[in-house]
């Protein structure tokens, strides 16, 4: 679709849809015009409908189901207003609508021939969208159960020990795909799971020991900064699938302890290169502490969107994002200066890996 033919048909969309008391782009009251990474919508004033939140979130709707399989725009938590080039001071603002491509889902139907081919050190997580590990704080994955929470961190660990990104510490408390993954990748000796014998108070003191090694970790490598500010340290990432059913009914001693350990290594650990990367099925304040989750920079929420769900990990109402149905899918950000910072449709990678593990 050329620049003309869209500017055009979102007119055409907007004249029909959008109900300005009668003023349509033939009255002059609007005009559209596309650029290269968004469009306008410049109102003509003195107009009889008010450029308010209400209107822009209007027509980010209308525009972002008609732009669909082309375009996805950018969902902003409030009006965007821009000063246009117009020199009429009728049309010397604009609404202005950011966009990106639309969200495609990565398919690898062989690891082993993807890594050959694929050497770098990026993460792919969608086509054309990869994160730079260095750029990583902290990890989050939400999501009701069943909609591929451990799938999506499998799939992460996958590639960051594969491609000799990160050395991995694995936390699973039910046992489930990520265990069976280290299992069958020799990580036994770096992978906790519940044994019949422990309850979960044990099974959190056993967690807290390897939180508080990785703490010492950042400590040692903050004294080799000190003289060496250039060091470059080996990715170290704690993965902890199931976060809220660990601390579900924790004695209080045994939780601060969890939670002050996880805040440590969220705030201290980007200098020195080491990472959470967890799960749960919400990110609510008895879930991780507060901390953890405004350090996060990548933040991914699969399953049910709305706004209760989305309110923990994003400040952006889903309302009008057009999300993709089906296993593995939601909204993600990245908050990296690399990408846009906006809320963005989801879908997971769909991957196949060594037999006995999904
Ligand atoms: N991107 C994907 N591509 C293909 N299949 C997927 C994808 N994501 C999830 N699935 C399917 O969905 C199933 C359930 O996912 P998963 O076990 O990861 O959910 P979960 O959120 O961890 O659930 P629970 O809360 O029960 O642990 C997986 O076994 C897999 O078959
Ligand atoms: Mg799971």
């Amino acid at each position: 679709m050329t620049g003309d033919e869209a500017s055009r048909y979102l007119t055409q969309c907007c004249n029909m849809s959008l109900d300005l008391s009668g003023e349509t782009s033939f009255t002059n009251s609007f005009r559209i015009k596309v650029l290269k990474d968004g469009f306008l919508f410049i109102p003509r004033l003195p107009a009889s409908y008010v450029l308010d939140n209400e209107l822009y979130q209007k027509i980010y709707k209308i525009a972002n189901s008609a732009l669909y399989p082309y375009k996805s725009l950018l969902k902003q938590s409030t009006m965007y207003l821009v000063e246009t080039s117009e020199t009429d001071f009728g049309s010397k603002r604009a609404f202005y609508y950011p966009w990106t491509g639309i969200s495609r889902r990565l398919t690898i139907p062989d690891m082993n021939a993807y890594l050959a081919s694929h050497t770098n050190q990026s993460i792919e997580i969608m086509q054309d969208v990869s994160i730079d590990y260095d750029k990583v704080t902290s990890i989050l994955i939400a999501g009701n159960s069943g909609s591929g929470k451990s799938y999506a961190l499998t799939y992460l660990l996958t590639i960051l020990y594969l491609k000799d990104i990160s050395d991995l510490y694995i936390i699973d408390p039910k046992c489930d795909i990520p265990a069976r993954w280290a299992h069958i990748y020799g990580l036994d000796n770096r992978t906790i799971f519940p044994t019949k014998e422990m309850s979960n108070s044990d099974f959190v003191n056993r967690c807290n020991e390897i939180l508080a090694k990785l703490v010492k970790t950042i400590y040692e490598r903050q004294r080799i900064l000190y003289t060496d500010p250039h060091h470059k340290f080996k990715h170290l990432t704690v993965c902890i699938d199931e976060v809220l059913a660990l601390t579900d009914g924790l004695p209080k001693k045994i939780k601060d302890s969890f939670f002050s350990l996880l805040s440590q290594i969220s705030l201290l650990g980007r200098a020195t290169r080491v990472h959470l990367l967890l799960i749960s099925q919400r990110f609510s304040n008895d879930a991780i502490p507060i901390a953890v989750r405004e350090q996060a920079n990548i933040c991914l929420q699969l399953g049910n969107i709305n706004k209760k769900t989305t309110q923990f990990l994003f400040d952006v109402d889903p309302d009008g994002i057009l999300i993709p149905t089906g296993k593995g899918t939601g909204l993600f950000q990245i908050t990296d200066n690399a990408h846009p910072f906006q809320v963005l449709p989801l879908l997971t990678p769909t991957f196949k890996i060594k037999d006995g593990i999904l």
